[in-house]
């Protein structure tokens, strides 16, 4: 597992000039484009579009949390979208983690799309968390049927010893060594990141503000 970690660029970015201007520039070295609520909510479909016409897979992280039929319908046009893989809280309670798992099957069944993969969003890595807390919540979310979990570096390897089935974990927060954290409170370089078994490593402001994106993506792949 250690060896086929991906990276994923966050397409954090103002508008969709910029957002196709990375993608040019960055795909085939990067194959899958994370979309957040920034770019979404510029860019919606038209940004995905572009980005699977490319021949890339689109991350959707808009981190759902709301009531259960809410969540249920978005999950279903997540779906429709075609995306890889879509976030949400695991904070928003069982009753919708279910409710999500439940549209996401049923909406791919229906439709005979792939079923993207579910991951519960546990702390964000901006904020102070013990690796227990992370733990309860990202336990929770497996229970519920979610397919994996986003967490820190700092706790991958924590939750790969304490939970038993095979899980995907993706971990934002990931910075070279002597890079800005910025607002990023629980961080980790990219072999701390692989080493302590992460599936898929979310990166932005290292790559989106190098004076050379494309040579620091490769630097990045290269480690
Ligand atoms: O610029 P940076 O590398 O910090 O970007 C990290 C990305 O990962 C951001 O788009 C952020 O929204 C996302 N993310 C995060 N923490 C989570 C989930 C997603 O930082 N728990």
């Amino acid at each position: 597992m250690k060896d086929k970690a991906k990276i994923i660029l966050a397409l954090d970015v103002g508008n969709l000039k910029k957002a196709k201007y990375f993608v040019h520039k960055l795909y085939p070295e990067i194959k899958i484009f994370k979309v957040g609520l920034q770019l979404f909510s510029i860019g919606g479909p038209e940004i995905v579009k572009f980005v699977q016409n490319k021949g890339a897979e689109v991350f959707l992280d808009l981190k759902f949390f709301d009531i259960p039929n809410t969540v249920a319908n978005a999950v279903t046009a997540a779906v429709q979208l075609k995306v890889k893989m879509f976030t949400l809280h695991i904070s928003g309670g069982e009753e919708m983690l279910k409710a999500a798992v439940k549209a996401a099957k049923e909406a791919s069944r229906c439709l005979k799309l792939k079923k993207p993969l579910l991951i519960g969003v546990t702390v964000l890595t901006s904020k102070k968390a013990s690796p227990q807390a992370v733990l309860e919540l990202a336990k929770k979310g497996l229970h519920c049927g979610l397919d994996g979990v986003v967490c820190s570096a700092r706790e991958a390897a924590f939750l790969r010893g304490k939970i038993k089935k095979n899980f995907i974990i993706v971990t934002p927060g990931i910075r070279p060594k002597d890079a800005k954290a910025g607002d990023q409170k629980r961080t980790a370089t990219v072999a701390e990141a692989i080493q302590s078994g992460s599936n898929f490593l979310v990166i932005g402001r290292p790559i989106l503000e190098a004076a050379d994106p494309l040579r620091a993506a490769k630097e990045i792949i290269k480690q």
